[in-house]
């Protein structure tokens, strides 16, 4: 990948997430429709509808040979038959953005060949862009993210996802809750797994640990975690996939052993 490519691939997955991002603020202020997916816990909206399509429009009018894999449309035709691949959630969060109308964003990544290249995390609410190129750093805005503060376990403040559904008990992920209680500072849900990713790279949060999601969840975020110095799995170590879900750690890399030791202990936690 040239460098020149790379600073296109940079400038459209910014974009994208701004304007996608900026459009589903202005969507959430009129009334929109809600649909069930799988269950009253599994929302989309006509705004998650639109907003992936605006940025399909995007990407496909500058580089019309490129794959997109995005979660509502989840793309047509086979992913691995694109040597370029972007991976879009367009609003991740739905629940917060009914119900909250803050912390959810946009994800968008950019994947050559299986190796991330851009990943762009956006909270319209706050105006707050986190970005990484591979091998030139990840950013918030225009400051700079390094994990470079050692921290200890037992100093930790985590983030993790559940389900609140009838799957919570199949899945295992009181373990997850039991497993960590008493080893880690303290336990955060905030409701977007992209953002919560992105907040580790910032430092806000120590790790982000969760079952089961989906590469539109982690695509961008694991760009920006790694390239601020951080840590990316799954909770059996093993580098996530495209093809199907995955439970996802994404830490400080200081105790990334030890929380992996706690993680990958029961088998229960890599069931979908
Ligand atoms: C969800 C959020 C949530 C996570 C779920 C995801 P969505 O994405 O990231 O934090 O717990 O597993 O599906 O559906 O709001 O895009
Ligand atoms: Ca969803
Ligand atoms: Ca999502
Ligand atoms: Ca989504």
């Amino acid at each position: 990948m040239q460098s020149s490519s790379l600073a296109a691939l940079k400038e459209l997955a910014l974009h994208c997430a701004r304007s996608a991002g900026q459009l589903s603020l202005a969507r959430m202020r009129e009334p929109f429709t809600v649909e069930y997916k799988t269950s009253a816990s599994d929302l989309v909206t006509a705004v998650d509808k639109e907003v992936e399509q605006h940025v399909i429009n995007l990407i496909l009018e500058r580089f019309p040979d490129h794959g997109i894999l995005g979660e509502e449309r989840t793309f047509v035709g086979d992913p691995g038959q694109y040597d370029t691949l972007w991976v879009i959630d367009p609003i991740d969060g739905t629940t917060n953005f009914v119900h909250q109308q803050i912390n959810f964003s946009v994800s968008i990544a950019v994947y050559h060949k299986g190796e991330g290249l851009v990943g762009a995390v956006y909270d319209p609410s706050r105006d707050e862009l986190f970005y990484a190129v591979k091998g030139e750093g990840a950013f918030l805005n225009d400051r700079l993210l390094r994990l470079e503060r050692h921290v200890r376990l037992e100093e930790a403040l985590l983030c993790t996802s559940v389900f609140w559904n009838e799957r919570a008990e199949q899945m295992g992920i009181d373990l997850i809750v039991k497993k960590l209680a008493g080893k880690v500072r303290g336990m955060r849900l905030l409701g977007s797994a992209a953002l919560e990713m992105a907040y580790v790279a910032a430092g806000r949060l120590d790790g982000y640990v969760s079952l089961s999601l989906n590469a539109w969840d982690f695509g961008a975020g694991r760009i920006i975690v790694e390239e601020a110095g951080g840590r990316v799995t799954s909770m059996a170590g093993t580098p996530l996939p495209f093809d199907q879900k995955s439970s996802v750690m994404a830490c400080n890399p200081a105790f990334y052993e030890e929380l992996q030791h706690y993680l990958s202990l029961s088998e229960s936690t890599e069931k979908d």
